[in-house]
């Protein structure tokens, strides 16, 4: 009897078997890919430890245990994980970026440290959603050049910031060949608009990062008065 439900029950069956099989291989397969990119992340940023001179951007942003400090635009949080010791437990670090897949590997990586003073933020494109009057110090790498409204990222930086406060801002500068450049911003941009807004300049190096055939990279620090 082709209509007979007892007749379609082992079909039903294999269906649903067929089912979980496709589920469960594709849950595998997103674990998989989701602790393999955690490998290569860590791969990638032991590589760029030996140019970024890591050490140095955090030297120039001088801070204390229990500081509150920013790192705008955080991506999967190369620099978020070592600012993350720098200000000790008591302190603690706001990651702010627009991606939430960055944000989630970056919470992710700090929770398997045990890196709990490490706080995900999801930011706006010209607000990144900081405290005001609360944070002591922001860094921005390689991000700048990405901001549509620099102008208004300054102005909340600059709210952010309590007085003395340091940001430093890390960035390429734009090959001398003609062409379109994206990637890059130059540093005198940079100084002039932290400037307007009322930041004091306390020092600036035009070729931090200098590797022959490669970016040329400069670090500006910046302090609110
Ligand atoms: C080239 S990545 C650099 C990531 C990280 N700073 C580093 O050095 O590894 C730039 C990051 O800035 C983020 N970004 C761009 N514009 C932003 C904005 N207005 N607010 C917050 N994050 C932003 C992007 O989503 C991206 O993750």
């Amino acid at each position: 009897m082709p209509n007979n439900p007892s007749h379609r029950r082992p079909i039903l069956r294999l269906a649903l078997f067929l089912v979980c099989a496709i589920l469960i291989f594709l849950a595998f397969n997103t674990l998989y890919s989701f602790t393999n990119t955690l490998h290569q992340l860590d791969v990638v940023e032991a590589e760029r430890d030996r140019w970024q001179r890591p050490v140095d951007v955090l030297r120039a942003l001088d801070l204390r245990a229990g500081n509150t400090v920013v790192d705008l635009g955080s991506g999967a949080g190369y620099f978020t994980l070592k600012l993350s010791p720098a200000v000790a437990k008591r302190g603690q670090v706001l990651a702010v970026d627009l991606r939430r897949l960055s944000l989630f590997f970056l919470w992710t990586r700090a929770v398997l440290r045990g890196q709990h003073n490490v706080h995900v933020v999801l930011g706006e494109e010209d607000n990144p959603r900081l405290p005001a009057g609360a944070v002591d110090a922001v860094l921005i790498c390689n991000t700048y050049h990405e901001f549509r409204n620099p102008e208004l990222m300054i102005e909340h930086i600059f709210r952010a910031l309590r007085p003395s406060g340091r940001l430093v801002v890390v960035d390429r500068a734009p090959p001398a060949t003609e062409g379109q450049h994206t990637h890059e911003v130059p540093l005198a941009n940079v100084e002039s608009e932290l400037q307007s807004r009322g930041f004091d300049i306390v020092s600036r190096q035009d070729r931090f990062i200098d590797r022959p055939g490669d970016d040329l990279w400069w670090l500006l620090v910046a302090r609110k008065p």
